[in-house]
């Protein structure tokens, strides 16, 4: 089966750079104190991941095929379609974004930018942004687990490596593959 090229380099040193940029971030913000050195290097995070996911969206309307969101805009429909056929196992094998990851990547973008918002507003003395700020992180963490539940149920679901595929760039084409 021949492997063809579906992430892009930006997208894919975005989407690694993004991984561990949020680990840190979220492992200093549970362990260290708010005004110790280490919370300095959460907040440059916070604006650098911020910046990143602006960089992403300007990515998603003039980067290659699979990387613009025209490619994984589906419809409300093509969501419910994708769900009730992922529980009855019917849902087609998606070579981009499917339906399902498709939603849960704009929320994730959403968030990251919600969260590095919020987070500027706190250090610009907004006491009223600290809430706000714990409620978008939180749901940002719930929506990666989320994320991360879903790759490997549909690593297993259609015995295809998709962590490997996000570092190669590379799927197998098949031809009952769907792009949305
Ligand atoms: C080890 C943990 C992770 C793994 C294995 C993983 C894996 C993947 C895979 C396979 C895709 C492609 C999904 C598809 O086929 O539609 C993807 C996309 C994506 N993931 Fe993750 N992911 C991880 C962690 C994260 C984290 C922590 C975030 C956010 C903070 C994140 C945000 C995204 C985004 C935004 C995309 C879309 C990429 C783009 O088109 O720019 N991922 N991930």
């Amino acid at each position: 089966m021949p492997r063809v090229l579906i992430w892009d380099l930006p997208t894919r040193i975005f989407h690694w750079l993004l991984t561990i940029g949020f680990l840190i971030s979220a492992a200093i913000s549970v362990t260290a104190d708010n005004d110790s050195p280490l919370f300095s290097a959460h907040m440059i995070l916070g604006v650098v991941l911020g910046a990143m996911v602006l960089l992403r969206i300007v990515w998603g309307f003039v980067g290659t095929r699979y990387a613009r969101f025209t490619s994984f805009l589906f419809s409300p429909l093509s969501l419910m379609r994708y769900v009730f056929g992922a529980l009855k196992g019917s849902e087609p094998r998606s070579i981009g974004h499917n339906a399902g990851s498709s939603y849960g990547i704009f929320a994730m973008l959403g968030l990251v930018l919600a969260t590095a918002g919020t987070g500027m507003m706190i250090s610009a003395g907004n006491e009223a942004a600290e809430e706000l700020h714990e409620i978008v992180s939180y749901s940002l963490m719930a929506v990666v687990a989320v994320h991360i539940v879903g790759v490997v149920w549909y690593s297993l679901r259609h015995r295809e490596n998709i962590t490997l595929s996000m570092l190669t760039g590379r799927k197998e084409s098949t031809l009952n593959s769907t792009n949305g």
